[in-house]
């Protein structure tokens, strides 16, 4: 007699290919991501769980003007940190990521609340990466120094005493998708009695 399954194994293999398959990507092609994929991956990233649905997150997409200030703000901070040829490197690399879009986290007056909340948003960027994945967007978050940055706030318009950032996402087709190696399940969770 066939094994009745309640799922289908073969989506569920595709499912968690989708999972294990989507990696950080750094170089990236000049092609349009239509704006109706980004904004889809919008709506399926605050499904994500959040306790007390709080709803802690905001997405502020960046136009080609704000790249740009973008774009300055990173040379002034690499330059006082490095000199000018690393900052000149820096812009150039950072010139290339095409899309652009900053996520942030309410803040709480309260510890746990914020923990939770960050939390939150960490999944809901993780929601919003892999349906873009699955349509073929690559992305990086990254938290470098420029997330910190009080010009960076204002640039994007960001207000602190209500958010902070949780990071700044690169999204565009990926040039080359690198490899990636996980410890094994056994090395990571342990089975109590
Ligand atoms: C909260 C967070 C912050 C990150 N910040 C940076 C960063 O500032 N620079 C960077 O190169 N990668 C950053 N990454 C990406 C990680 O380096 C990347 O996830 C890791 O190398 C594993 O690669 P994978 O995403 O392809 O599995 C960040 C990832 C997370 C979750």
């Amino acid at each position: 007699m066939k094994k009745v399954l309640s799922y289908k194994a073969g989506e569920l293999r595709e499912f968690a290919e989708t999972l294990r398959s989507r990696r950080t990507i750094e170089l990236f092609l000049q092609k349009t991501v239509p704006e109706k994929l980004v904004n889809e991956a919008i709506e399926v990233a605050i499904w994500a769980p959040n306790h007390h649905v709080t709803e802690p997150w905001h997405f502020y997409r960046l136009g080609e003007e704000t790249k740009q200030q973008c774009l300055d703000l990173c040379s002034d901070i690499v330059t006082a940190k490095k000199g000018d040829k690393a900052a000149e490197f820096k812009r150039r690399s950072w010139s290339e990521k095409p899309n652009w879009m900053v996520v942030t986290c309410k803040r709480s007056s309260n510890e746990s609340s914020q923990l939770e909340d960050y939390a939150a948003c960490c999944a809901a960027v993780q929601n919003l990466t892999l349906y873009l994945w699955k349509a073929g967007v690559g992305s990086k978050w990254t938290s470098g120094d420029i997330i910190r940055d009080p010009r960076f706030f204002e640039i994007v318009g960001i207000n602190t005493d209500e958010e902070f950032v949780v990071g700044l996402i690169w999204y565009g087709y990926p040039k080359m998708t690198p490899m990636q190696f996980r410890k094994n399940r056994k090395d990571v969770s342990t089975d109590c009695p």
